[in-house]
């Protein structure tokens, strides 16, 4: 950082990526945006798109890339489909865009001598093993179409670490969550669906007996790590989980959000999804150890704030 470096955001429209190229632009850095607008929105980076570079364009089309990356030293890739059920729906799309998406940045990363990829990677990969803190040295065991691609993308990251010498580093991201996070399509994570279905007075939907436990993880540490991972020389070419290693289950999650907005609302349970793991938590010493991080804002700290954004802006 602070050294006239260009830095390329993928998906910087969306909702995750938004907030880094805020981060970056508040920085005083240089940013580039390259987004097809898919899923990200206009409105994400209006309140600061007079200090960047956008790009209307998709990772899929290898020449639009070739654009986006002539002269950046990091790139942060976060343009991704990221719904694990979207995936079960159009695994032709997870497949096109997470898989064939990441390599074609990776490989026109590789060619115009890009110095780093920090890549959005996912804490799906783990599927099913034990109930236990997920640690990365553990084998992967993807249950949906969308983990084996993130996974797929993790593993050419080190390889174009290993085989080309592009420095890549991969988040395992555990449930990411915090404002601009649209709540409107099915697919939607589901504090976004729970605080607006509440704030709207309606009954939210538990897929299964809400049982289940996320380590949910507020946009802000997810910030935060990815810009200690453009810097860091230990973290090159390592897989390193981004949570906060706090287990919440659904309906703790729900009964927590209900004290913050003020309501006492009955859900409604509904069959499990496909492809749904039960438990995630993450074990967070390799990004203690490989980045310095320590979670920055926990569940209670960030919960308010994104009920506080969907009150002022949904
Ligand atoms: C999420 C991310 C995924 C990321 C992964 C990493 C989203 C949309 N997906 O997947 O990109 O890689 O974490 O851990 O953020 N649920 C309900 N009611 C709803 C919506 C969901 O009960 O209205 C349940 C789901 O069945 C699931 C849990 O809530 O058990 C979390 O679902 P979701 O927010 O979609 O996230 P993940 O599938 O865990």
């Amino acid at each position: 950082m602070g050294k006239n470096r260009l830095y390329l955001v993928t998906g910087g429209a969306g909702f995750i990526g938004s907030h880094i190229v805020e981060t970056l632009v508040n920085r005083g850095e240089k940013v580039r945006v390259l987004d097809n607008l898919m899923t990200g929105k206009h409105e994400n980076i209006a309140n600061f798109e007079d200090r960047i570079e956008f790009i209307l364009g998709d990772i899929r089309d290898f020449k639009a890339l070739g654009k986006a990356v002539d002269g950046v030293d990091t790139i942060f890739h976060e343009a991704a489909i990221p719904s694990v059920p979207r995936s079960v729906e159009e695994p032709q799309l997870n497949h096109d865009s997470n898989v064939n998406g990441t390599f074609n940045l990776l490989l026109a990363a590789r060619d115009a001598g890009v110095r780093r990829v920090v890549y959005a990677a996912s804490s799906s990969a783990y599927g099913e093993i034990g109930t236990g803190e997920k640690k990365e040295d553990q084998l992967p065991s993807p249950l949906s179409p969308y983990a084996v691609a993130k996974l797929v993308g993790e593993y050419y990251c080190q390889v174009f670490t290993r085989v080309y010498g592009l420095e890549t580093v991969s988040l395992r991201y555990f449930n990411v969550f915090g404002p601009r996070q649209d709540p409107s399509s099915p697919y939607s994570g589901v504090i976004s669906k729970f605080v607006t279905t509440l704030l709207n007075g309606d009954r939210p939907m538990i897929f299964g007996d809400g049982e289940q436990s996320r380590d949910f993880t507020y946009v802000a540490n997810v910030v935060d790590a990815n810009i200690r991972a453009a810097e860091s020389a230990d973290a090159v070419g390592e897989v390193i989980n981004l949570g906060v290693n706090q287990r919440t289950t659904l309906n703790q999650l729900l009964s927590e959000l209900q004290k913050i907005i003020g309501t006492n609302i009955t859900p409604q349970y509904e069959p499990p999804r496909a492809g749904d793991i039960r438990h995630s938590l993450a074990d967070i010493s390799r990004a203690e150890k490989l980045l310095g991080f320590k979670p920055l804002i926990g569940l209670e700290e960030g919960l308010k704030a994104t009920v506080d954004w969907y009150r002022r802006n949904v």
